[in-house]
């Protein structure tokens, strides 16, 4: 095998030690349904191998179907989340025989394609590319459905840098063009393609995301009560939900916990807040002052550089994250403190951009002009229109090979079992 090649392979090898990391438990565990908005982590180990299948081995390949008569449980589209529970879902034993035996299949299919043919599915490994991310991407939302559960002892906790306080609230982006999206970045999908001309007037943007001190702030100003802050959609949701705090938040007398991973601990002020609806965002930017960031605006805060006129790759340049650059790829399982990454600022002087949460963006998930669906339509263009709202950056369960300045996550504005938060931006004043 070639270097890019044996490349490929470490990221498959790395992405499925990492599902099985957690998938290690018992297996009541595994089969159980912890909250109807999630899958039991069996289906999710499943799926990842039969995605694989799919992709690599029958449409890449042209191999026959291993399992055919697995295929509609383990299609996302034909069984929504809810339902999975109910199926004749493989055992966790059987999963892992299924997705190991896809996987020896993949590693000879990958030994011999071409990988720099026409075929816009092998070319620069994109078919692979796409499992690798995918994979990672169900990780994540694993970890999440983890989190609902409440076990103790099944996430690990790493060293993060320590946070710094000096740096200044928000970061100017002057008037001026730059270049969104892209047509080289070779894994990206097809929703960030192409790259396009974007014009914006001038804006500011908060250096840093949100953190929990001033988020407590806005629950103690009155901030859930206050009409004025929400939204329609925004007050319908919080009387339906009942919110009065973000998500696992625990209010004891003046203190706040929270659970996290079924641990109980005081809510450390100097993190990024994390699990916010999209509302609850939106409304602490209105009492704040401000509003949530456009994707546009976003993105060019973040990849932007207006020395060279080029886009980046990460918010500090090419090179691949690093510890001292990102919290990213579950080194630990919560955010970093505020100030953590000075060496991961963007050329406009942004922090945190990714990894830590993930950060709720005022758009939409639309189609670029000039957008073609790539390989297939319900990987995006399905859920284009005003029903998703768009995360971007990362959260610390995000891994490096799913995280770039143009990748685009999408959500419904409810959502808050995800690790997202969010930062504000706010137009020039003249
Ligand atoms: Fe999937």
């Amino acid at each position: 095998m070639n270097d890019f090649k044996e490349r490929i392979a470490a990221e498959l090898i790395a992405v499925r030690d990492r599902s099985l990391a957690y998938t290690e438990a018992d297996d009541d565990l595994l089969v159980r349904q912890h909250s109807p908005l999630m899958s039991p982590l069996v289906w999710d180990l499943a799926h990842v191998g039969n995605y694989e299948e799919l992709w690599v081995l029958r449409e890449a390949a042209g191999i026959d179907p291993l399992r055919p008569e697995i295929d509609d449980i383990y299609d996302a589209f034909k069984t929504p989340r809810k339902d999975r529970p109910s199926l004749p879902i493989l055992g966790p034993a059987e999963a892992r025989r299924y997705i190991e035996g896809v996987r020896g299949r993949v590693l000879d299919v990958l030994d011999t394609i071409e990988l720099d043919g026409p075929d816009p599915l092998h070319r620069d490994g994109f078919v692979f590319g796409l499992v690798i991310q995918h994979e990672h991407q169900h990780d994540e939302t694993m970890l999440a459905t983890l989190q609902l559960s409440g076990q103790v002892g099944l996430v690990r906790d790493g060293d993060l840098p320590p946070g710094r306080s000096e740096g200044p609230e928000e970061v100017f982006v002057p008037a001026g063009p730059f270049l969104m999206g892209t047509g080289t970045l070779p894994w990206a999908y097809d929703n960030e393609r192409p790259a396009h001309r974007v014009d914006l007037p001038a804006y500011w943007i908060d250096r840093l995301p949100v953190g929990n001190r001033a988020y407590a702030a806005f629950i103690e100003d009155g901030g859930y009560d206050d009409a004025r802050w929400w939204s329609a959609e925004g007050r319908q949701w919080k009387q339906r939900s009942g919110a009065f705090a973000p998500l696992f938040w625990v209010r004891d007398g003046d203190a706040w916990w929270r659970t996290r991973f079924g641990r109980t601990e005081p809510v450390p002020m100097d993190e990024p807040v994390q699990h916010v609806s999209w509302y609850e965002a939106d409304a602490y930017a209105r009492w704040a002052g401000k509003r949530l960031p456009t994707e546009a605006e976003w993105e060019k805060a973040c990849g932007w550089d207006p020395g060279t006129g080029t886009a980046r790759r990460y918010p500090w340049g090419e090179e691949a994250p690093a510890a001292e650059r990102a919290n990213l790829g579950h080194r630990a399982s919560h955010p970093a403190p505020l100030g953590a990454y000075p060496a991961g600022a963007s050329a406009y002087g942004a922090e945190q951009m990714v990894g830590d949460v993930w950060e709720w963006t005022g758009s939409w998930f639309q189609p670029y002009d000039g957008f073609r669906s790539f390989p297939y339509k319900e990987y995006s263009e399905v859920f284009f229109g005003e029903q998703y709202r768009v995360l971007r950056g990362g959260s610390w369960a995000a891994d490096p090979a799913a995280v770039r300045t143009t990748f685009r996550n999408w959500d419904y504005p409810i959502r808050r079992q995800i690790f997202t938060g969010f930062r504000c931006a706010r137009s020039e004043l003249v």
